[in-house]
């Protein structure tokens, strides 16, 4: 494991226990306990893209200069507060996509003893947020900005999670309802604001930039939030669930997903019946029909041109900005993701 990695694990544990010892609420042995399972579920168990992007990010941005411990501590803090924000959304998306195993283990609402208290689990992770940063960001000059900042990305994520949703009621009806257009639109506010925007917005935001300056990262960002959101559609359905840890479910739940796009986009009349006779049904049958078109018609190809063409795009826009510094942060992030198998 890297030094970083590890020094991050270490903040995890300082946060976790002042989680459990905070004395706005007094938590007995079994609540203290809940918490203490929970967390260790849903927190820590991801890629951790997000949270350490916060701190490789800082470190860019500050370009060499001599960093402090507590510096270092609260980019790692304001790291974790993102992985709370990614266990928070998992949490009740996992509940909403009805699906089954998430970071190679089930998913929390699938436990027996947990159920439906995951809901209450989810908003708990969403409140811890505020905690944290109440009791290590209360006296910085940026704490209202932070706060307006995880506040801003919530709404934007939610609403993103909202039209993902209410979207299958309209494919359902008429499966050309499913664009690029329509896609893009949910990619960019279900994740790319919060998986990308947010790591790199927390950086600036320690060196007391102003966010109203950086329009132009924030569409790189955003960019590169739809590229990753179409590799995970890709995952869902091509990826190894041992290696990206969950199994798929978006033919299952009728999703706008890339694929089913790109599908119907070069499908012809007969391809196009086999879709809609078989997508959106739990059927393993209906499925693998969908997954068989989805080969026919060399998605596989057509995803491999698709991610060589982002990363193209992606590098020219970066090179055209004029910070090097901010160059080093982008390209960073970028190259976490770029062809990833999980
Ligand atoms: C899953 O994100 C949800 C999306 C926004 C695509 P990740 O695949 O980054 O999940 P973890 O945190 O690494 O498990
Ligand atoms: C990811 O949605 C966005 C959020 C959870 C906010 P997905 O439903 O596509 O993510 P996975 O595939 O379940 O990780
Ligand atoms: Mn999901
Ligand atoms: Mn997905």
């Amino acid at each position: 494991m890297s030094d970083l990695k590890s020094k991050f694990l270490e903040v995890y544990s300082t946060l976790k226990s002042e989680l459990l010892n905070d004395s706005t609420f007094e938590l007995t042995h079994v609540s203290r306990q809940w918490i203490n399972q929970m967390l260790d579920y849903n927190v820590p168990g991801g890629k951790l893209t997000r949270g350490l992007s916060v701190v490789d990010s800082f470190k860019l941005l500050k370009e060499g200069e001599e960093l402090t411990d507590d510096d270092v501590f609260l980019a790692c803090a304001l790291g974790w507060c993102i992985e709370w924000f990614q266990a928070y959304f998992l949490v009740l998306d996992d509940i909403m996509d009805n699906s089954q195993t998430r970071r190679g283990q089930q998913c929390w609402f699938r436990l027996p003893k947990v159920g439906m208290i995951a809901v209450n689990d989810g908003i708990l992770l969403r409140n811890h947020i505020p905690r944290i940063l109440k009791k290590h960001f209360r006296g910085k000059p940026y704490y209202a900005d932070l706060l307006d900042l995880f506040n801003e990305v919530e709404f934007q994520t939610a609403s993103g999670q909202m039209i993902d949703l209410i979207t299958t009621l309209e494919g359902e009806k008429d499966l050309d309802k499913y664009s690029i257009a329509l896609h893009h639109q949910i990619a960019q506010y279900k994740t790319a604001y919060y998986s990308f925007y947010l790591p790199v917005a927390c950086a600036l935001l320690m060196i007391n930039e102003n966010l109203e300056n950086y329009t132009d990262v924030k569409n790189i960002l955003i960019q590169m939030g739809n590229y990753y959101q179409v590799q995970d559609d890709y995952l869902d359905c091509f990826g190894s669930p041992e290696v990206v840890g969950k199994i798929g479910t978006d033919i299952e739940d009728y999703k706008c997903s890339w694929l089913l796009v790109k599908a119907v986009e070069l499908a012809n009349e007969e391809q196009k019946n086999i879709l809609t006779d078989n997508y959106g049904k739990e059927d393993p049958i209906c499925v693998g029909r969908v997954k068989d078109l989805y080969k026919t018609l060399k998605l596989q190809g057509v995803f491999e041109d698709y991610e060589n063409k982002s990363y193209e795009m992606l590098i020219n826009s970066i090179n055209a900005h004029p910070s090097k510094a901010m160059q080093a942060v982008l390209l960073l992030f970028l190259g976490k993701i770029y062809k990833r198998q999980k």
